[in-house]
């Protein structure tokens, strides 16, 4: 019986998103595996391409046992069946995770000397790169052009994470963690590639989760937010080729690929870091749920029960500030702010009506609108929004995935830059603070 070559595998008839996997020579090669099995796990179609140096790392053995196809990193092999041109010509999706300096660089300039690189050149489809690298190579001027030019060119290149690298050092270089790999890969399959990298050379920041403003070392007045809203903005925003920086109040989800992230828990931390990320920015989103009251004074020590039923503490509140209508107020020409409402409808006015007054009062240029009557929304998977333009527009989407509702959000956000609507409504400052 003849062997199986490799273009034998090639699904011709079989309806799964068809995705190659390259992988390339770094330690992080040990989590593609995950990656891949994420991705065949939620019905992918995977061939893996790894690198020689990428097979130093983790043996072909490996990568075909869990893809359940042949694998090979030359283009030597089955050379009468051309899979260094068919492999990229039929793929859905290409991922190349990690995507190493010498993979960055070789990608950026067009080299075609083994068979992920020759993949990369011939595929028409959206491309996802996750770099993983050591700090010192991620932020070197020849990387960062290298990933200028293929974010021109509409490839996503993912941030790295920060965090412990291969050594005791720590620092940006990171692979994303393969489940938000694999959320960024979905996302581009699912959108096919229609807004592949329209937002690349754009620094957003989002903030996500609710904040939680202390009463004792024991206790908080909190909210219900779980901040999945907010991770998919942020998700969304670097798999369209932001440079996203999240800023995240007492959430517990993984976090999105490809982000910074900077933990808060109360809502004058949050403030602090909203304001700071927001300097060089040119897209801030408030989807964080915020306090608008704090406890007067946080007690030392626990606060204690008596044996006197009568004795019941009080506490006096005093107001947060306003983030999103100091955010408004001290936004840098150009900048577009996008506010979030958690609105209920009252015998006064429906949910709209409340949010278009809150629009007005907040000044910023979106607002995206909730009906979050009876507590729906807040931790669950899907959302249904009204998004509302200061000019008096509204685009509703129905109930749908947060992850299709953040789509939908940068799509208003795109449209407004486009439309330089942003700058005319810069121009009249005047913010009435709720
Ligand atoms: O996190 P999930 O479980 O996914 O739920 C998502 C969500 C419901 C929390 C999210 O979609 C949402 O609606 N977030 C905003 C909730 C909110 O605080 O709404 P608000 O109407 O109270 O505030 C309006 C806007 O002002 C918001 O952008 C808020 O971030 C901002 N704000 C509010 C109070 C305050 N002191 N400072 C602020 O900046």
């Amino acid at each position: 019986m003849a062997a199986t070559t490799l273009s034998d595998t090639i699904p011709t008839d079989d309806a799964r998103p068809r995705v190659v996997l390259g992988v390339s020579g770094g330690i992080a090669a040990y989590k593609a595996c995950t990656l891949l099995r994420i991705l065949t796990e939620t019905g992918h179609d995977v061939r893996v391409v790894p690198t020689r140096a990428a097979l130093e790392f983790v043996g072909a053995p490996t990568w075909a046992a869990l893809s359940g196809h042949p694998v090979s990193a030359s283009t030597w092999d089955d050379v009468h069946e051309v899979p260094h041109v068919r492999l990229g010509q039929r793929a859905d999706l290409v991922v190349v995770a990690p995507a190493t300096a010498d993979l960055l660089a070789r990608a950026a300039h067009g080299l075609a000397d083994d068979l992920l690189t020759n993949v990369l050149l011939t595929a028409r489809c959206p491309v996802l790169l996750a770099p993983a690298m050591h700090t010192e190579m991620w932020q070197h001027p020849a990387t960062q052009a290298n990933v200028a030019l293929l974010r021109s060119r509409g490839v996503v290149v993912l941030d790295p994470a920060s965090g412990r690298l291969t050594g005791a050092d720590t620092g940006p270089g990171r692979l994303p963690e393969p489940e938000a790999i694999a959320a960024a890969a979905v996302r581009l399959l699912a959108r096919g590639g229609a807004d592949v990298g329209d937002l690349a050379g754009l620094r957003v920041v989002v903030s996500a989760g609710g904040t939680r403003e202390p009463l004792d070392p024991v206790r908080y007045l909190g909210n219900r937010s779980s901040g999945k809203q907010g991770f998919a903005l942020a998700g969304a925003a670097a798999a369209r080729g932001a440079h996203v920086r999240l800023v995240a109040a007492n959430t517990v989800l993984p976090l999105p690929g490809g982000v910074e992230v900077t933990a808060v828990g109360t809502a004058l931390e949050l403030r602090t870091a909203m304001l700071a990320a927001a300097g060089d920015a040119d897209v801030v989103v408030m989807a964080a749920a915020v306090a608008d009251f704090r406890p007067a004074q946080v007690a030392e020590h626990k606060i204690k029960k008596t044996d006197d039923p009568d004795d019941t503490p009080v506490v006096r509140l005093v107001r947060n500030p306003d983030i999103l209508a100091e955010l408004v107020a001290g936004r840098r020409p150009g900048q577009v702010v996008v506010g979030f409402a958690a609105e209920t409808g009252d015998e006064s006015a429906d949910v709209l009506t409340h949010a278009r007054r809150k629009l007005a009062r907040k000044g910023c240029d979106l607002l995206v609108v909730n009906d979050v009557s009876g507590g729906q929304v807040f931790g669950q998977e899907h959302n249904a929004v009204t998004v509302l333009d200061a000019a008096g527009g509204a685009v509703p989407v129905p109930l749908s995935t947060k992850e299709a509702v953040a789509d939908a959000v940068w799509d208003a956000v795109r449209h407004r830059l486009d439309t330089g609507a942003a700058d005319d409504d810069a121009a009249d400052g005047d913010v009435d603070v709720m």
